[in-house]
């Protein structure tokens, strides 16, 4: 491989033609992989499935899909090759999957993860999902439990930068009002303690 050039990373609509790249990273990627006909059946039979595929120099390298429920994106899938992890990659399709959302006008997203999968829910959290409750047994290879994520997404109109940058700055405040309040709590009970002595 020539030197990395991220530039170079595309993402377009997953169509049939590009099972064969697909299922080579789903089989590197996940110790349960997904069959080429559930694939399939997403791609030919779903109308409530969207997927992407991101390429590099020809080679498919991730994808990502989610259900559009009326005003819910349910994630589904996601992926990146093992040898391209850890570049941002993981971002840029969960950005993508944000974005078709919100263009859907879609309210709140959600997904399952594996209780295990810190890495994962370390990428979702970045994008304001937050863990709501368990699933029992989810997962059939193993039973581990299945961790459930919400997150609320902004109005039509909006874009992601905007948003975690707004998301951040709320985040920001909060914890400042937070130091704020506690400061002014601790100055009382620091005047109060002198009142009382
Ligand atoms: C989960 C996955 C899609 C992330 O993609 P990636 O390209 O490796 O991740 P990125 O480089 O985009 O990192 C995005 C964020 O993920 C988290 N993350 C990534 N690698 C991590 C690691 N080794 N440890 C902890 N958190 C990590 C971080 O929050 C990171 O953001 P930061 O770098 O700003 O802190 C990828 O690791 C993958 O395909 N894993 C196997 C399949 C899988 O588990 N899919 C999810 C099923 S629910």
């Amino acid at each position: 491989m020539t030197a990395w050039n991220p530039d170079a990373v595309r993402l377009r609509r997953m169509t049939v033609a590009d099972l064969d790249g697909v299922l080579a990273v789903e089989r590197r990627a996940f110790s349960a992989p997904w069959s080429r006909q559930a694939f399939l059946s997403e791609l030919v039979d779903n109308h409530f499935a969207r997927y992407i595929v991101m390429e590099y120099e020809g080679r498919i390298i991730g994808y990502a899909g989610v259900w559009l429920i009326v005003d819910e994106g349910h994630v589904t899938n996601i992926a990146v090759d093992p040898d391209f992890q850890g570049r941002h990659l993981g971002d840029k399709l969960m950005r993508a999957l944000i974005t078709m959302c919100i263009a859907h006008r879609a309210r709140r997203m959600t997904l399952e993860v594996r209780v295990s999968n810190t890495k994962a829910q370390n990428l979702y959290k970045k994008y304001g999902f937050v863990g709501v409750g368990i699933r029992k047994g989810y997962y059939t290879d193993n039973l581990e439990d299945a961790l459930i994520m919400w997150a609320d997404l902004p109005p039509a109109g909006w874009d992601v930068e905007t948003w975690v940058w707004a998301e951040t700055r709320a985040e920001a405040r909060a914890d400042t009002l937070c130091d704020a309040r506690a400061d002014v709590r601790g100055g009382r009970e620091r005047s109060n303690a002198h009142l009382g002595d």
